[in-house]
């Protein structure tokens, strides 16, 4: 049994008094869930902030990306060391929104992900199509070939451990969430490339879910046989959305 993963991508969102109050509603709820792992991923200044509001409770803090360099003269970076000393034991590395508007390449995501496995983060590698990429027909050949970069690079064993977060492009932000047929074949060919790598490691990867995921429509993307919980944008901003998205994973499926 795989355990259910969800996690708060705040996106570019948040400020001193929003967190506070997100967080003040969002801990007791989370506090009273057992069985899934909850994550939250805020903007790099406010990881400082939201570590000290999640205080001991088992809500893990995330970053939203990582520099693919050390310590040193990057102007602008911040490491995957520094993500350690702030309390993070999560990275999401290549969400769409990274590889469409800043232009991060196949190769420099896989870099990504060897960087953060390398300091003891957990890796939440994001990967999808565009809609005209599933337009086309080619869903499944754009996503191997993300997952491919990662696996030349890191190799099958570096995803021990990891979570993988399946996000259509055409979902993210839209209202449009695919439907949980749609995401469970994508998820079922992702674990079979993984499998064609390493079974064992395959079976036990989690494989997320994300695009326009909401309370309304959790629970159904969540009983579906290879979709391990969820990548949550919007609805994280939303205390009682993003804590009835965890409860719904909770649930026994
Ligand atoms: P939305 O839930 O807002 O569609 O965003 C999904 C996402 O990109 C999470 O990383």
């Amino acid at each position: 049994m795989r355990v259910k993963f969800v996690a708060g991508n705040w996106k570019m969102n948040g400020d001193r008094a929003a967190n506070e109050a997100l967080l003040t509603a969002l801990v007791p709820a989370l506090s009273a869930l057992s069985g899934i792992e909850s994550v939250v991923c805020p903007p790099f200044v406010y990881l400082q902030q939201v570590k000290s509001l999640l205080g001991g409770t088992k809500t893990a803090l995330g970053a939203q990306d990582l520099c693919q360099f050390g310590n040193g003269a990057y102007t602008g970076g911040v490491s995957a060391a520094m993500l350690r000393d702030a309390g993070c034991s999560h990275v999401i590395v290549g969400h769409s929104e990274r590889r469409a508007l800043f232009g991060e390449t196949d190769d420099l995501v896989a870099e990504k992900f060897a960087v953060a496995r390398g300091n003891g983060l957990v890796p939440v590698l994001c990967v999808g199509e565009t809609l005209a990429e599933r337009e086309s027909g080619t869903t499944e050949s754009v996503v191997d070939r993300q997952l491919q970069a990662v696996l030349q690079r890191c190799g099958i064993s570096a995803f021990r451990g990891a979570v993988l977060a399946y996000e259509p492009v055409w979902a993210i932000g839209t209202g449009k969430t695919a439907t949980p047929e749609q995401a469970q074949a994508v998820h079922a060919f992702i674990r079979s490339r993984l499998a064609g790598a390493d079974a064992k490691v395959a079976a036990e990867v989690r494989i997320v879910y994300g695009g326009s995921v909401k309370a309304a429509n959790a629970a159904q993307l969540f009983a579906m046989a290879d979709i391990d919980g969820g990548l949550i944008g919007g609805a994280a901003l939303v205390a009682e959305e993003f804590a009835a998205i965890c409860r719904a994973a909770a649930q026994k499926h």
